[in-house]
């Protein structure tokens, strides 16, 4: 009897629910099947019976949830026999383009906004070989653009307007729901170009459809205050954000993302900067759990929102955490005040900051 068994990607693991033929070539690193992760310490803290879950999707391969529609895209794109294609990215969706195009030996085209994106980010579309254009705009402009090159040049938009992406996407609902062995009662995640909601609802609803489960959960979805379109009720001309991966004030998905709030009677709410940072650091002190820091609004929004009862006692919440923290770390660097010690080499000095810092 064999036991090997190699995890092979998410095409592989759910053929069954996706647009893809027997003969397809798969362009796959090994994508999805990331860990739900229960927090121990935060809850305790609340006072509150919940269960919360993270599903912790900064250990993809290029270390965010991007790559569960990228490997969907590239596949398709290269089946489709075409050799290059573009996206605009706020960072994450340019470094899983670059690498899955890589894999497939694809050119990809990156357009990101000058100096507002992540240093890790960066470093991946450059290390993957992507051409990089770093427009003197933001998001928004970058997906204008793209739009209106795509009609001019042999290139294919990778982007989330891309249906494969989402149908790839949509695949981390059906992980939640077989890891639980049910639907999650609420699930919370960040919003910016509203792709990912759009995914996840499609995903639940598909499972829901098709008997697997029984219910669906209300779609909690959270954004920057200084880049809330959907807040505000309409799009936004200068978004703003440290949270740079969702600095977006034109979200592409907006219906969508507006169909699954009510479909699924959900909400949108927002957060500062500094509440986001707090939640980050939160995570990582309190749970071991280092994300970047839009993914932590996910958090953010369960803890606010179970605090206040509108998610009540006895509810079942799982939050994505879109990218890890590593992609980030000049913003995890300002904010960390923890003591970083000159110590002599030696060994008294060594054991005296040990006894100091001992409680
Ligand atoms: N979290 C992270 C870490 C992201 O990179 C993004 C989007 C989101 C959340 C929001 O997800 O757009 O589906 O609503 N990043 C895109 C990019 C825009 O270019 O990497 P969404």
């Amino acid at each position: 009897m064999s036991f090997a068994h190699r995890y092979t990607g998410l095409i592989d693991r759910y053929r069954d629910f996706l647009p893809i033929r027997d003969d397809t070539r798969i362009i796959s690193l090994g994508e999805g099947n990331t860990p739900l992760i229960r927090l121990h310490n935060i809850p305790t803290s609340l006072n509150k019976t919940v269960d919360i879950y993270v599903k912790y999707e900064g250990l993809n391969p290029t270390g965010s949830f991007k790559d569960r529609g990228m490997t969907m895209a590239i596949t398709k794109s290269l089946e489709t026999g075409n050799q290059a294609v573009i996206c605009a990215s706020t960072g994450n969706t340019s470094a899983s383009a670059a690498a899955y195009a890589a894999r497939a030996k694809m050119i990809a085209f990156v357009l990101i906004p000058d100096g507002k994106i992540a240093q890790g980010k960066l470093a991946q579309a450059m290390m993957h070989g992507a051409i990089i254009m770093q427009i003197q705009g933001n998001f928004d402009d970058g997906m204008r653009l793209v739009k209106e090159v795509a009609d001019h040049a042999p290139v294919e938009i990778v982007n989330s307007i891309n249906p494969f992406r989402l149908q790839g996407q949509k695949t981390a609902a059906f992980e939640i729901i077989e890891a639980l062995g049910r639907a999650p009662d609420y699930h919370c995640l960040p919003l910016g170009n509203a792709g990912n909601i759009s995914a996840y609802w499609m995903g639940y609803s598909q499972f829901y459809q098709e008997g697997i489960v029984n219910k669906r959960p209300k779609m909690c979805a959270y954004q920057a205050s200084g880049s809330a379109p959907f807040l505000r009720g309409h799009p936004i001309d200068n978004p703003e954000t440290i949270a740079t991966a969702i600095r977006i004030g034109n979200p592409q998905s907006w219906d969508k993302a507006w169909n699954a709030q009510r479909e699924s009677q959900g909400w949108f709410d927002e957060f500062t900067d500094a509440e986001i940072l707090a939640t980050q650091k939160l995570l990582a002190e309190q749970e071991g759990i280092f994300c970047e820091p839009a993914s932590a609004i996910s958090v953010a929004g369960a803890l606010r929102d179970i605090k206040s009862g509108k998610i009540p006692e006895g509810s079942l919440i799982t939050c994505t955490l879109t990218g890890h923290g590593l992609k980030d770390p000049d913003t995890a660097i300002q904010q960390s005040t923890g003591p970083v010690l000159k110590v002599k080499a030696e060994l008294s000095a060594v054991k005296t900051a040990i006894l100091e810092n001992i409680s």
